[in-house]
């Protein structure tokens, strides 16, 4: 986390829009270091990272790989029809873990975090000029909530409604180590990045330039 030495202190737990709720600095330095170590083992396979081709045959900006399903635009599969053909890592027991502790994090609600089970993760990395455009995330059967984790270079990131593309929103600045949650009656809200602050990053994350992200989700599929 850069900013030098005179950074305001952040505040614990804001409430973006209602079930929309950032976390400043959930991760520890170390937990970051760990993700970013095992972001680097997915990204080389099964299923290597990526630049997913959408159908109208634009590439995203982004690379991605996937853990326990397969994201390709618009749906989840067990292979990679997409990339390679081949299924992706599976999901980790302690990932879910995570989850769960990010849920009750967010919303202080033992059960909630109690019966969340994400069973897939969708990892995005943000090199030089990658962004991402205003969507909302609706591939998913389920309405458990999106539990996103950032490391590496602060981004803006714009939280809307689930209404519309345009306002309100907000801007949030997502720093590493970063959580933010949202589910309940902001899990279909438009969201997107439209810009990642180059340098920003903590090299001690092991992450020597560009963002990392990961949103855990439950995709509702068997
Ligand atoms: C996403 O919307 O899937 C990614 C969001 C982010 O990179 O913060
Ligand atoms: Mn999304």
């Amino acid at each position: 986390m850069s900013g030098g030495l005179f950074r305001l202190p952040r505040p614990e737990r804001v409430e973006v829009a209602p079930g929309a709720v950032h976390v400043p600095g959930w991760l520890s330095l170390e937990r970051q270091r760990e993700l970013v170590t095992v972001c680097r083992e997915w990204a080389r396979g099964p299923v290597p990272i990526h630049r997913t081709v959408l159908p109208a045959g634009g590439v995203m900006s982004v690379q991605t790989v996937c853990v326990g399903w397969h994201w390709q635009p618009y749906r989840y599969t067990r292979t990679a029809g997409d990339v390679n053909g081949l299924p992706p890592a599976p999901f980790p027991d302690w990932l879910g873990e995570l989850g769960r502790s990010a849920v009750a994090a967010a919303y202080g609600d033992a059960a909630a975090a109690e019966r969340y089970r994400p069973d897939t993760a969708l990892i995005n990395f943000y090199d030089g000029a990658a962004k991402m455009g205003l969507h909302q995330d609706k591939n998913e059967k389920s309405g458990a909530p999106v539990v996103s984790l950032s490391i590496g270079d602060s981004c803006v990131f714009r939280f809307g409604n689930p209404e519309t593309r345009g306002r309100p929103y907000t801007d949030v600045e997502l720093v590493s180590g970063d959580l933010f949650v949202f589910g309940g009656p902001s899990r279909f809200a438009y969201h997107g990045v439209p810009k990642v602050l180059p340098g920003t990053g903590e090299p001690a994350t092991g992450l020597a330039r560009g963002r990392l992200n990961i949103t855990l989700r439950d995709t509702g599929l068997a």
